[in-house]
C-alpha cells in the first residue's frame, strides 16, 4: 500500500493496461488496482458479456435493430472478489459463463462491431470518469481514455501466453491443448490487430513491459514501479 503522501499524489489518476491475450494483463491489472487502492475495470469482460447476451438472445450482428435492442437490455456491474472480480449481467453472475472456449470464439466479431464498440467505450469512459481506476483492455489507452495518466502495454512470447491461458482453462476444469490455444491466440491476434474499428495497437505514449519469464509478483512489482515513477517521480524503476 502506498504511503499517505504517495496516496495523495495518486488520487484520481487513470492508468490503462493494454496488451494481447495471455500477456498477463488481467491479473496484473487486478493486483495493481488492489495495491494502489484503485478501482479495476476489466473491459474485456464487457465485450465477453455482450457476446454472451448476443448468444442467449440469438442476435444477428448484421441486424442493427437487434443489436440496439440487445444493448438496451445490457446492465452490467462488477463485484470485487478476493481472486477474480464477479461479473454480474442483468442480475445474474456470469463470471464463469463468459470465460468458455465458445465465448472466446464468439467475442471477436462482437469486438469488431462498430456500434457495440462505441456503446461499450462510452460505458467504460463513464465508469472511469471519477479516476483512481485501472482500465484493462486493448483500446483503453488509445480510444477509451486517450488522456490517461499512465499507459502500460504488456507483452509476452507466444509460448508464455499459451501456457498461461492453458492454466486459466485448467483452473475452470477445462482441458485444452497448448497447440489449440496457440492457434486460437494467433487467430485472435490477427482478428484484433486487423479489424477496422478499435484495433489492438499500443498508444504512441505507452510504456512497454515484456512479461515473458516474470512471475506474476515480479510483473506486478515492475508495473507498480513504472506507475509510481510516472505519477510521483518516486518509483525505483527510473
Ligand atoms: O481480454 P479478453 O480476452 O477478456 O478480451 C475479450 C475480447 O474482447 C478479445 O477478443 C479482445 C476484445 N477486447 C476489445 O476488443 N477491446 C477491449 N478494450 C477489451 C477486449
Amino acid at each position: 500500500m502506498p504511503d499517505t503522501t504517495t496516496q495523495r499524489l495518486l488520487r484520481g489518476k487513470v492508468i490503462t493496461l493494454d496488451g494481447p491475450a495471455g500477456s498477463g494483463k488481467s491479473t496484473t491489472a487486478r493486483l495493481l488496482a488492489k495495491r494502489l487502492e484503485f478501482e479495476y475495470l476489466d473491459t474485456g469482460a464487457t465485450y465477453r458479456a455482450v457476446a454472451l447476451l448476443a448468444k442467449r438472445m440469438n442476435v444477428s450482428l448484421d441486424d442493427d435493430r437487434q443489436v440496439d435492442e440487445m444493448l438496451g437490455h445490457f446492465s452490467l456491474h462488477f463485484v470485487a472478489g478476493s481472486d477474480r472480480n464477479r461479473v454480474i449481467l442483468n442480475d445474474e453472475d456470469v463470471t464463469a459463463d463468459i470465460r468458455t472456449g465458445e465465448i472466446d470464439r464468439l467475442v471477436s466479431p462482437v469486438a469488431a462491431h462498430q456500434g457495440i464498440r462505441r456503446f461499450l467505450a462510452a460505458w467504460q469512459r463513464e465508469r472511469a470518469a471519477e479516476g483512481s481506476v485501472v482500465l484493462e483492455g486493448r483500446d483503453t489507452g488509445t480510444v477509451v481514455c486517450p488522456n490517461a495518466d499512465v499507459k502500460i502495454y504488456l507483452d509476452a512470447s507466444l509460448d508464455t501466453r499459451a501456457r498461461r491461458r492453458q492454466l486459466d482453462f485448467q483452473r475452470t476444469g477445462q482441458t485444452v491443448s497448448v497447440e489449440e490455444i496457440k492457434n486460437d491466440i494467433i487467430r485472435r491476434d490477427k482478428a484484433d490487430t486487423e479489424r477496422a474499428h478499435g484495433p489492438l495497437k499500443p498508444a504512441d505514449d505507452a510504456i512497454f513491459v515484456d512479461t515473458s519469464g516474470l512471475t506474476i509478483d515480479e510483473q506486478v512489482e515492475k508495473v507498480y514501479q513504472v506507475c509510481l515513477t510516472r505519477l510521483t517521480g518516486t518509483g525505483a524503476n527510473r
